[in-house]
């Protein structure tokens, strides 16, 4: 396998991962200079079909499905239409999973790249005809398919005139799945709530689930995120029996263990580490930052629980000033909180081996948003290796029982530490990016229709919040490693000209003018090499939003104009924007397409090959006369 190599370090330097901070910069919102958005805007629409501005063109890269080896696609319509049989179940282990998000985009040095993709969850109401949403009761080999087809997937890409494709059969190309053995490292391995009966000292995991968005770390690992995890188990907690029952039940109760998801996807009924009462343990090891290596397909993936535990969006890393590592994650639930970690050891760029476990040791901290728009980063707990495996975790001294005799706890049930220490509560924290040309953090808070008109403050200013918005924030010194911040809202989404206040888009806190496109929900972003902010969308579709189908919006935090760049497919949320290293692709996945019906009864995008039923794929994009977007 191919190292690295400094090809790779200078292109992933390049994307900003090293920052040369000075503190005399100017603050990003009052920066002059700007590179407009160069495409014109489309609107968003409802039609079965993907739409890119005119100039561009897009295709489909990868579906659900799409063979990794040289074998056989899965057999999707006798799947849909006869349920699938074990070999089908085998085949899904090595062929591209369902409901891809995050896409991550690395560079080779011999030419080419990988593209590392996280399947979130599975539709079984569009992959299967025999499940009935109300029962919800799929078989045994519909819920082992499900299984295998979460998780990551890492596959070559080569390029031919201009176009993208995915190489198949490469020696790159490999799948996690939601039994794929993941170690367990960082202070929460071997504690006793992580060990379970299949793994009695507390050091592997097996599978990775709900893998949501992630992220991309200097040394070319990447770092996939374990969201709903609650999802999967079920079972009654009251029958729990374990010497710690009573704080599991607990941190359960805090975590939304067992949700009623559970009963779709099934995973209960015929593998007993998904019943609460069986393997009470088992939903602590999950919900997780996961790193894995794409370059070295021998490496197994690392669940890193220095990073806390909650349901992780994403995870985005900055290296400081004095080289130590900043990774910045949000929790996405209503009223959950933004999170930092700062890496004790620094990032060498001359030796990747080096920087393999940097994400063991370090301080974990959740943000504090004063009313003066200035905000404080509280730690919870720092924690470093002492003597060999063995862990000496710190914990904030305002922390009471049972975080101060057991300090691990910190990381395995973070959210309540965080409750304690006054984090705040925030409109379900979806992607939190660093933006290297503006050298500030981009925060998507998504919606949240249930905060109150008595629980709304400055950072969370909309009661019913059904349209989200979007904070930016600069560390003090715009130092990744500072205690302090400040923010604004350069982005309260909406509809221009809407009559309730609560549903006006705001840019900048003014209403906008022109035909500046309506938005809602927004989710994933990231940056291009001017600094727009791409923002894709999850949730426009809903009556109570747009109405229309989600896509990706440009914001050009210099010109303040918005734009949108593409719109998906019917029951779509557009996740994990990603360009390549050239800036001249744009890659994004279309996650859930044909969501809200049965089947193929929304659409059946993206078409082809006969197939009756949507596929979730990634999409690539990129400009007909070839130039950078
Ligand atoms: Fe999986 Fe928060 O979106
Ligand atoms: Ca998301
Ligand atoms: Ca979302």
């Amino acid at each position: 396998m191919e190292y690295i190599g400094n090809v790779v370090q200078a292109a992933l330097s390049r994307r900003g991962f090293l920052v040369l901070v000075g503190t005399g910069l100017s603050l990003p919102w009052t920066s002059a200079f700007s590179k407009s958005v160069n495409f014109t805007g489309i609107r968003p629409d409802t039609e079965d079909r993907l739409v890119v501005p005119p100039g561009f063109e897009h295709k489909v890269l990868i579906r659900w499905g799409d063979p990794l080896k040289n074998d056989k696609p899965l057999d999707w319509n006798r799947i849909y239409q006869n349920g699938p049989t074990q070999e089908d179940v085998e085949a899904q282990k090595h062929c591209f999973g369902y409901n891809c998000d995050y896409v991550g985009f690395l560079p080779l040095s011999k030419g080419g790249a990988l593209l590392v993709v996280n399947h979130e969850y599975t539709n079984p109401e569009l992959m299967f005809a025999d499940f009935e949403p109300s029962d919800r009761r799929p078989t045994k080999e519909e819920a082992l398919l499900m299984l295998e087809a979460h998780g990551i997937s890492m596959v070559e890409l080569s390029k031919h005139r201009g176009e993208w494709t995915y190489v198949k059969g490469s020696s790159y190309n490999r799948r996690i799945t939601g039994s794929t053995p993941c170690q367990l490292s960082g202070p929460a391995k071997g504690h006793p709530l992580m060990r379970s009966s299949y793994d009695p000292k507390g050091e592997y995991v097996l599978g990775t689930l709900n893998n949501c968005s992630g992220g991309k770390t200097p040394w070319g690992t990447v770092l996939s995120c374990e969201e709903n995890f609650h999802s999967y188990f079920w079972g009654d907690d009251r029958k729990v029996r374990h010497p710690q029952a009573g704080l599991i039940r607990e941190i359960n109760y805090r975590y939304g263990v067992p949700g009623d998801f559970a009963r779709a996807y099934g995973f209960y009924r015929h593998k007993e580490r998904f019943v609460v009462e069986k393997e009470p343990t088992e939903s602590l090891r999950f919900g997780w930052v996961v790193e894995i290596d794409p370059y070295d397909p021998k490496r197994p993936p690392v669940k890193r629980t220095a990073l806390g535990r909650f349901k992780h969006e994403a995870a985005t890393c900055v290296v400081a000033p004095d080289r130590r590592v900043v990774v910045y994650m949000g929790d996405d639930e209503r009223f959950e909180y933004v999170y930092k970690f700062i890496t004790k050891g620094t990032y060498n760029p001359n030796n990747r081996e080096a920087n393999m476990e940097l994400l063991d040791e370090g301080e974990l901290y959740v943000a504090r948003f004063d009313e003066d728009l200035t905000g404080r980063w509280i730690l919870i707990a720092r924690c470093e290796k002492s003597s060999g495996n063995d862990y000496r975790v710190i914990p904030n001294p305002d922390l009471p029982e049972p975080f101060k005799s057991d300090p691990v706890l910190c990381f395995i049930n973070t959210r309540t530490a965080a409750d304690i220490l006054g984090g705040t509560k925030m409109d379900r924290p979806e992607d939190f990016e660093w933006n290297p040309v503006t050298k500030s953090l981009w925060l998507a808070l998504t919606f949240n229709e249930r905060r109150t008109r008595f629980q709304t403050d400055r950072a969370n200013p909309r009661a019913f919040n059904s349209m989200g918005h979007v904070i930016e924030i600069v560390e003090e010194g715009q130092d990744p490693s500072a205690k302090s911040f400040r923010w604004h809202i350069p982005l309260l989404c909406g509809l221009p000209k809407a009559k309730n206040p609560a549903k006006q888009l705001l840019l900048y806190g003014k209403p906008v003018k022109g035909n500046t496109p309506p938005i809602s929900a927004p989710d994933n972003l990231t940056f291009d090499r001017h600094g727009n902010v791409w923002i894709a969308t999850d949730g426009n579709e809903s009556t109570s939003r747009l109405g229309k189908k989600d896509g990706v919006y440009v914001l050009n935090p210099f010109t303040r104009e918005l734009k949108m760049f593409l719109s998906g497919v019917p029951g779509c949320e557009i996740c994990g924007p990603e360009f390549s290293e050239d800036w001249k692709t744009f890659f994004c996945a279309v996650q859930h397409p044909g969501e809200g019906g049965k089947g193929g009864s929304r659409t059946r995008w993206p078409y082809g090959d006969g197939c009756e039923v949507p596929r979730p794929s990634v999409v690539a994009v990129w400009r007909r006369d070839g130039r950078a977007i």
